[in-house]
């Protein structure tokens, strides 16, 4: 297990103020406002496929009170924060690549790198690059807290031979996980080689997207394990299908994923807040990409599952609070690096869904970016993420 020790922990950087965003709080009526401008790349805000309809990837409602960019331009700035914060089709193609040059030909998106389109064909909305690795990072020990530092909750075997970690970043769990099993060989994929070279000798990572066919051998590894790639998958019950392909009989897959909406349970989430827009802005473009940003939230994972054949399903959910807002010192310390977690990246969250899907411009980014943080500082909104384990176990036959 990890230590915060081992992880350095970091402050969110500040990044410069925009020069034109106004400084004052402008009243306006709350007025919805369409995406309107594509960013910088020149490639128009997608389109939503089918409003209204249900989808392959499980969204099912209609997206409904999303206030546009413009209307963040007009609020102007939070007073507190003036000086401070601103800053094609799938293939038949096999999921496994070798790590060729075109692979680390990386999209750049003002600045931000994203994996290469040879890796994958369908649009991941985060950046891969150090600042939000190490983003990542503060954020991964926040899912040690919440999960109680355990690396795994299905009752596996102590001698397990093969283990996966699907869409392992930059393979932290998985180096955890090859170190606590060192007799386990295990594998680390994704479509982005940002995993570092120096690793236990019974770890490998491998360029693998996820959404096509599966490369691996069937009734192979003991153990899958797939953590927060809501927002990742255009087709869950696909996904499980692969994964109950290559998981052995009796062998175990854990999926611990979030939904991009964040809850409160005293209704301290202000209709109209940048903590609200935010869960509706990211599963907007969740639908407009084909991957749902509502993975728990819409029970995929059990439906997944047991569409797939998997048995034995376990549920355990979590909240995990957005800021150090609560009384328990645990839950505050938790919400404390779920924050820094977040603000430590909020430019890269944001700047592909926000920009090039919702059509936003850097300066509506930027201004809805300052309230996101001021939000996140104020300790009488009482926000949380709900998170969703699920274990389940492959028949014996
Ligand atoms: C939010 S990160 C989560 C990383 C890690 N599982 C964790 O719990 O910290 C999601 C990761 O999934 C990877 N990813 C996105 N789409 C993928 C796909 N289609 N196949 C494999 N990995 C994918 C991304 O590159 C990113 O590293």
């Amino acid at each position: 297990m990890s230590t915060p020790a081992k992880r350095k922990a970091q402050s969110p950087p500040a990044a410069p103020p925009p020069s034109s965003v106004p400084k004052t709080k402008t009243p306006t009526p709350e007025s919805k406002s369409p995406a309107h401008r594509s960013p910088t790349l020149g490639s128009p805000a997608h389109k939503s496929p089918t409003p209204g309809s249900p989808t392959a990837s499980g969204d099912v409602q209609e997206p409904t009170d999303i206030l546009g960019g413009a209307y963040w331009l007009q609020q102007g700035l939070p007073e507190s924060d003036i000086d401070s914060t601103l800053g094609g089709d799938d293939d038949d193609m096999s999921s496994t690549a070798s790590i060729s040059s075109s692979i680390l030909r990386y999209r750049t998106i003002n600045g931000r790198t994203y994996h290469s389109d040879a890796a994958a064909n369908k649009d991941y909305c985060l950046p891969n690059d150090t600042k939000h690795l190490d983003a990542l990072e503060i954020f991964t020990h926040a899912m040690d807290l919440m999960l109680g530092g355990k690396l795994a909750s299905a009752p596996i075997e102590k001698d397990l031979k093969h283990a996966i970690d699907v869409g392992t970043a930059s393979g932290l769990w998985a180096i955890d996980f090859a170190d606590e099993h060192p007799g386990c060989e295990v594998i680390g994929t994704d479509i982005s080689p940002v995993q570092p070279t120096w690793c236990p000798p019974n770890i490998q990572f491998e360029i693998e997207d996820a959404n096509k066919q599966w490369t691996f051998k069937p009734d192979y590894f003991d153990y899958i394990h797939v953590r927060f790639m809501t927002g990742a998958i255009s087709d869950w019950d696909h996904f499980y299908e692969q994964a109950y392909r290559v998981c052995k009989p009796g062998g175990w897959i854990e999926h611990i994923d979030t939904t991009a909406n964040p809850g409160t349970d005293d209704g301290t989430i202000a209709k109209g807040s940048a903590l609200e827009q935010y869960g509706h802005l990211f599963e907007e473009a969740g639908r407009r990409l084909g991957m749902t940003q509502t993975v728990a939230a819409n029970n995929l994972q059990e439906i997944g599952l047991k569409k797939a054949g998997f048995i034995n399903l376990t549920t355990q959910t979590f909240k995990m609070p957005v800021s150090p807002w609560p009384q328990d010192p645990k839950r505050k310390e938790l919400g404390a690096f779920a924050r820094a977690g977040l603000t430590g990246d909020i430019e890269g969250i944001l700047q592909y869904v926000f920009g090039n899907v919702m059509g936003w411009s850097q300066e509506e980014i930027a201004v809805f970016t300052a309230h996101l943080r001021q939000e996140l500082k104020d300790k009488d909104i009482h926000a949380y993420w709900k998170w969703k384990l699920v274990y389940a176990q492959k028949p014996l036959e």
